[in-house]
């Protein structure tokens, strides 16, 4: 289990502001959780917090009861936690094919890089000589990253904004090839999304706003809220001609 234990993170600046307020959350295993909300809410940083990308402010992170909030984003790796990216870095002279059996590598298991890449959209054939470079487009190189997540049989695999790029008819099947892991290992799937038929995936969904958690709850209990508008995601500091910059005025 992974568990933040009142986590906060204050981002240093001219003006230091918390990103993220006073996080209580527990992720159990073999269970698809959905975080969701507006943009700027905190998602992507509370997936950096756990990937140890940031480090907390203050506050505790564990995993299976261990503290790991001082834990480099290597050693967290090691322990099996693994993240893809918003936007996945690329790496010049790397090919798909070397890049996948890296990731392989460190699972157990025997991991078949073709099938990985089927269960992505992409066909083996057209990729694996690739270069991990700028010539891939968007979508290709966020599927590319997937496929390495996938490849690690981990503990925690978290996936920032999976359908980012992802077009339409491929996306039915990533869908599928989450249920699948979901089905097949332990791991703990922490998806951040904003679509629909992704957190129909989810046994639970968080709502983050302003850096909190505004909302935890099972699934059908969320969406229901959701369709209500329930839960305003409005900021309410923010009103036009009032408050503002100097530049903003006149
Ligand atoms: N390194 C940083 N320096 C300054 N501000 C940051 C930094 N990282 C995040 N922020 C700010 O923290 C807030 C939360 O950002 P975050 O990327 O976590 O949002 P998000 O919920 O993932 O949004 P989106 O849905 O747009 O991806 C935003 O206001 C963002 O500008
Ligand atoms: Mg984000």
């Amino acid at each position: 289990m992974l568990e933040l234990q009142k986590v906060s993170l204050e981002i240093q600046g001219d003006k230091g502001f918390e990103i993220l307020k006073n996080i209580n959350l527990k992720f159990y295993e073999k269970k698809i959780y959905v975080v969701t909300g507006p943009n700027g809410g905190g998602k992507s940083s509370l997936a950096k917090i756990i990937m140890g990308v940031y480090n907390p402010t203050s506050g505790q992170i564990l995993l299976d009861e261990q503290d790991i909030t001082s834990m480099s984003i290597t050693e967290r790796a090691r322990m099996g936690i693994g993240y893809a990216f918003q936007s996945p870095p690329r790496f010049k002279g790397i090919k798909v094919r070397e890049l996948l059996k890296m990731a392989a590598s460190h699972n157990p298991e025997k991991v078949n890089i073709c099938d990985l890449l089927y269960d992505v959209g992409l066909c083996a054939q057209d990729y694996l000589n690739r270069d991990v470079d700028a010539s891939l487009s968007g979508g290709e190189m966020k599927r590319i990253e997937i496929a390495t997540v996938l490849a690690r049989n981990l503990k925690i695999a978290v996936f920032d904004e999976p359908e980012a790029g992802i077009d339409l008819w491929s996306f039915q099947k990533l869908a599928e090839t989450f249920r699948n892991i979901h089905m097949k290992y332990d791991t703990t799937i922490i998806l951040i999304s904003h679509q629909e038929r992704i957190m129909e995936l989810a046994d639970e969904i968080i709502i983050m706003s302003s850096g909190m958690v505004s909302a935890q709850s099972e699934r059908d209990i969320i969406l229901a809220g959701i369709m209500n508008n329930d839960s305003c995601a409005c900021s309410t500091k923010c009103v036009k001609g009032v408050g503002q910059s100097a530049e903003c005025v006149g």
